[in-house]
Formats: C-alpha cells, structure tokens, sequence
C-alpha cells in the first residue's frame, strides 16, 4: 500500500489547520510544522500526525529539519509528497518608518526567506525520487496588488510568486520534476483576518474592506479552501509555475 506524504507549515491555526484535517481524512501522513501544536489534529488521528515544533525564523536550522522529516519516509512506499508553504505573518502594519525594528525582517523571513529555503531542501532531498512531487505556496492576491501599509506582507507574496515561477522552469529540466504553484486563497475566516480588522485605521487605510467582508459574512471558510486547494493538488492538472486564484475556480 502506497502512502500520500505532506508536509505542512502553519500547521497549528486557521488554512494550514484545516488541511492538515483534510490530509488525515484522505488517510495522508501529515508532517506539521509550527510553534504551536494543534490538538485537534492530534485527537484525529495521532499515529498519521507527525509534529515539528519549529520556528520559521530559524533559517539556519531548516536543512535538518527536512532531514528528519525525510529519514521517516521509505521511496519504496511513496506514492507522492507535497510541501505547502502556509504559514505567514501579516505584521508589521503601517508605514516602514514606524515598523518596530526587525518586524520587517521577520515578515520577509517567514514569508518568503523560510519558504525558499524549505523548497531548496525539498528539491536537495527528493530531486532524485520518482514518485509525485509538489510544492505548493500559499500566497496572495498581495502579491500582485499594493496596499498602503502592508509591504512588508506585499513584497514577501511577491517574492513568493517570483520564487515559484523560477524554481518551476528549474524543475521543468529535471528527470522527475516537482510542480510548484501558488495559490492565492481569497479573504479567509482565520486569525490572521481577525488582527487585520484590530488593525488601526490610520495604518492600514483599506482596513474597512475587511470589516464589511466580515459583516456581510463574505469570508471564506478555512475548511473550503483546504478542499480546493487538495483538489488542485490531486487532480494533477496545474502547470508547472502556475500562479492560482481560488476565487477563480
Ligand atoms: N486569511 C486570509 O484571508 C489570507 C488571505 C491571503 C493569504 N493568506 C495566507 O494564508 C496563509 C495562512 O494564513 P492564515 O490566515 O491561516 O493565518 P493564521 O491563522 O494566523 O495562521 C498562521 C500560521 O503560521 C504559523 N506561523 C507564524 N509565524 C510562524 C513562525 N515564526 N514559525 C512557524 N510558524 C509560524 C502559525 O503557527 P504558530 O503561531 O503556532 O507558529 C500559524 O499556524 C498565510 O501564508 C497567509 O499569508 C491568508
């Protein structure tokens, strides 16, 4: 019997949570990585559910951890493997010059600095193997759209949508390529969401646009986006590079 393996970070709150919950229903081995645990996937299914309790912004100790996350899986039983760059900070919030020191550089190392490395490691550790390879980045309509405020969360999607569609010509030369993609997955009902609308006014003006969104309940559920974003990863139909809208499909 063949097993589906992901890898999965931020897997302790809001998008990442919800797939990892999808992962274990279509009986994946989970790989989740976080600072936080998540109970509830723990309560789901313990045996599938590997946790790594880790710190994004510990760049320097990435190559090991995929290390130990590949030691755990045997080539011979993999039908595929995925990696979704999920986690994500949207702070710091307001103009640069006010940002307290180092936040910015917190962004841009979470964001976009921890997932590129992740996606060296993977193609470093699986390059070589035959079995279905994916990388998935969890970015944003922010990547493609300023917004007054936020560019340290703007430049770091934007970075990240970049970083995707170079790696995939990459790829495309290889013998056994990985597809990698990104996926923007709308307005979703996460905490992440719930700190943009505490956000003050003044430093983010578009803030009321996500107040309303909320009001007139047009967020998405987290658990909505996972299905679409499992369903991208299975049907195995993206091109290589692709940029994805979830609102779009
Ligand atoms: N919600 C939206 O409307 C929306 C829209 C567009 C894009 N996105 C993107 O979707 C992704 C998930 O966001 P979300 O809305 O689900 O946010 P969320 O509920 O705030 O979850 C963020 C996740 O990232 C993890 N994380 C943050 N800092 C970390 C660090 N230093 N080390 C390890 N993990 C860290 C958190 O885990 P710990 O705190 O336990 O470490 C948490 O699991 C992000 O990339 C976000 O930019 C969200």
């Amino acid at each position: 019997m063949k097993t589906n393996y992901y890898i999965i970070t931020g897997i302790s709150s809001g998008i990442g949570a919800a797939l990892g919950k999808e992962v274990l229903k279509n009986n994946g081995v989970l790989f989740g990585i976080s600072r936080r645990n998540n109970p509830e996937l723990i309560a789901f299914n313990s045996k599938r559910y590997n946790f790594f309790e880790f710190n994004l912004k510990e760049v320097n100790k990435i190559e090991s951890l995929i290390h130990s996350i590949k030691e755990s899986i045997s080539p011979e039983k993999c039908s595929s493997i995925v990696l979704i760059n999920n986690a994500g900070i949207v702070e710091p919030i307001g103009p640069v010059w006010e940002n307290e020191s180092g936040m910015l550089k917190d962004n841009l190392t979470i964001n976009l600095v921890a997932p590129a490395m992740l996606s060296t490691c993977f193609f470093k550790s699986f390059n070589l193997w035959q079995c279905r390879k994916m990388i998935v980045n969890i970015s944003s309509g922010a990547g493609s759209h300023p917004y007054q405020g936020w560019a340290g969360y703007c430049t770091s999607k934007s970075g990240i949508n970049m970083f995707t569609k170079c790696v995939a010509l990459e790829q495309n030369d290889q013998p056994y390529p990985t597809v990698v993609c990104a996926v923007s997955p709308g307005v979703v009902d996460t905490p992440m969401q719930k700190q943009v609308r505490s956000t003050d006014a003044i430093k983010f003006p578009r803030k009321s646009r996500f107040v309303e969104l909320k009001k007139h309940n047009l967020l998405s559920k987290p658990e909505d986006v996972a299905r679409k974003i499992t369903q991208i990863i299975e049907g195995g139909k993206i091109q290589n590079g692709a940029i994805i809208d979830l609102r779009e499909m």
